[in-house]
């Protein structure tokens, strides 16, 4: 296993079978006989912030489904190319360059290179590496970024987030917030992430997991990938999986843990897993917005004003985020921490 040079490195050594240490056991492999149909994720045009029609199809797909696909966001096509190009401009670096972002070497804690997801507490290696980027100020961000990317994603990022704002803004009002305060928004979204998520083209993808299962901890993630596909989401029939069709222009919305937290269960965190391509190498950017780590997160008061028994307790973020981090990915385990 070629630790520093992560996935993409093994690749690039010609291999033609993959290698032991990342063969999934049976029953993590994707089973393509419980695929259920595709197009039934909602895809939202959201050009009328101000249509009650658009706040009621967001609002509902939180709901339902948890995940659903934004139109007509505002972020222009050409920010969406360029920032998937600028991913793969980052990974076919030569591997020296590549290497000077390992956590080990990195200039900065804005940014770091990784690979799988937990190695050190993972038995089997997830078929992916990823470039981290903190987004703390611009002024980190420029001094600190690999200049590969660093416009693509400081033009995406500065776009990305009015988006999110709008979308955290709708939902909080649904569950009775009517405005989102200074400690709200701590709660909320305090430190975003953005992943430049790399999976190399693999000999046999279907031994192999991109992305194990899991749902995601942040608060929203907003999640732009490419035309390749490979996103699976967990469907409403027993152990089935929903593909997560790629759309021109829009972005995937992903509601977090954080948030089916705080809306006491009105908003779903899904469980979803994703698989390399035999041909292709497949990139995906997800948005991590997330809390501050020493923030306290459980149900709102808000919601449960009428009454209603709180199926959470409260938690701090850093353990959560902890307790994350010290298992693999094996499913949507991590909200019971918060039980
Ligand atoms: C993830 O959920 O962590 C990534 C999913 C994907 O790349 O499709
Ligand atoms: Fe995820």
């Amino acid at each position: 296993v070629h630790k520093g040079n992560g996935v993409k490195g093994l690749v690039d050594t010609g291999l033609e079978i993959v290698p032991e240490p990342y063969i999934q056991p049976l029953e993590e492999r994707l089973d393509p006989t419980k695929f259920q149909p595709e197009n039934t994720i909602p895809i939202i045009d959201i050009s009328n912030w101000d249509d009650p029609k658009v706040v009621d199809s967001i609002c509902d797909a939180a709901s339902k489904w948890g995940f659903f696909q934004i139109v007509n966001h505002g972020v222009p096509l050409v920010v969406l190319e360029n920032l998937k190009n600028a991913a793969h401009s980052f990974f076919q670096l030569p591997s020296e360059e590549r290497k000077k972002y390992l956590k080990k070497n990195s200039p900065s804690e804005a940014v770091c290179l990784g690979t799988s997801f937990s190695p050190q507490a993972e038995k089997i290696l997830e078929w992916k590496d990823f470039l981290r980027l903190y987004w703390v100020s611009e002024d980190q961000a420029s001094a600190y970024w690999p200049p590969v990317c660093k416009e693509q994603v400081l033009e995406y990022v500065k776009k990305v987030e009015l988006v999110t704002k709008r979308l955290l803004e709708v939902l909080l009002k649904r569950l009775g917030v009517e405005e989102i305060d200074k400690t709200t928004e701590i709660k909320l979204m305090a430190s975003p992430i953005l992943s430049l998520n790399y999976y190399p083209c693999c000999p046999s993808p279907e031994l192999t997991a991109g992305v194990g299962r899991h749902s995601d901890i942040s608060t929203i993630t907003i999640f732009l990938q490419d035309e390749t596909g490979g996103l699976y989401m967990r469907g409403t029939s027993e152990d089935s999986w929903i593909h997560v069709p790629p759309v021109t222009g829009a972005l995937v919305i992903n509601i977090g843990d954080v948030l089916q937290i705080m809306s006491n269960d009105k908003y779903k965190s899904i469980e979803h897993r994703a698989i390399a391509n035999r041909s292709k190498n497949r990139v995906s950017i997800p948005f991590f917005v997330s809390p501050g780590s020493d923030a306290t997160i459980g149900p709102l008061p808000e919601v449960l004003a009428s009454g209603e028994t709180p199926i959470y307790k409260h938690v701090v973020y850093s353990d959560y985020i902890k307790h994350f981090i010290s298992k693999g990915h094996d499913g949507k385990k991590t909200v019971e921490f918060a039980k």
